[in-house]
């Protein structure tokens, strides 16, 4: 073959463990304490009400629950196995610096709410753990991110191959963590079942 394929954009999907017992345990207590949060986050509500309409999101208002909730330090526990796995896929040399959870939050998306293109500032890896997913609700859509320098490329074939189209939608899986560099922009189209969508999204820093 005389063509192969350079800079890869890597994603990560994994079962946040491999007992389904546990993780349907697990889920159970997390969305509880979604849900709590939501009653008692006024100012979380408030600032979804403006940027994330229909849905509840505690990204402006408290963003460090791992530090605040044992649920959330277990998963933060959890999780930095993952993104240690995902680093050493990407052959990054971390200097041997530790990897650090810095942000850590909630989202609910009931039946309408959406969440348009976009990426996460100050931080290398960034994912989200799926708590609830109805049977047909909306994946997490990423964009190529050389998509803005196409210029004149025509488009692709309907056939094309999925690693050369410009979008991939990775379903959302109650139980799974999905894992990308944090410049990758990425969106979530509109929940159109009847129940509510609840995910946990978190960024990654080393220092
Ligand atoms: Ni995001």
């Amino acid at each position: 073959m005389p063509v192969r394929a350079w800079f890869p954009t890597y994603i990560y999907s994994e079962p946040l463990v491999a007992s389904a017992t546990s993780l349907t345990r697990l889920n159970t207590e997390i969305a509880a304490e979604c849900r709590q949060l939501r009653d008692f986050d006024a100012a979380g509500r408030k600032w979804s009400a403006k940027n994330y309409p229909g849905g509840y999101t505690s990204y402006a208002s408290m963003n460090e629950l791992h530090r605040f909730s044992s649920t959330f330090a277990g998963l933060e526990k959890k999780l930095t196995r993952h993104v240690r796995a995902f680093a050493r896929t990407l052959d990054m040399d971390l200097r041997g610096r530790a990897i650090r959870l810095t942000d850590l939050w909630v989202n609910i998306m009931p039946p309408t709410a959406a969440h348009s293109l976009h990426l996460h500032p100050l931080s290398f890896i960034s994912g989200t753990y799926y708590v609830v997913t109805p049977r047909g609700c909306p994946g997490l859509k990423f964009e190529d991110p050389r998509l803005s320098k196409f210029m004149a490329a025509p488009p692709k074939l309907p056939g094309a191959r999925r690693a050369n189209q410009a979008h991939i939608t990775y379903p959302a899986e109650a139980g799974h963590v999905l894992l990308f560099e944090s410049w990758l922009r990425h969106e979530v189209a509109a929940n159109r079942t009847a129940e509510e969508r609840i995910s946990v999204s978190f960024n990654f820093n080393w220092s």
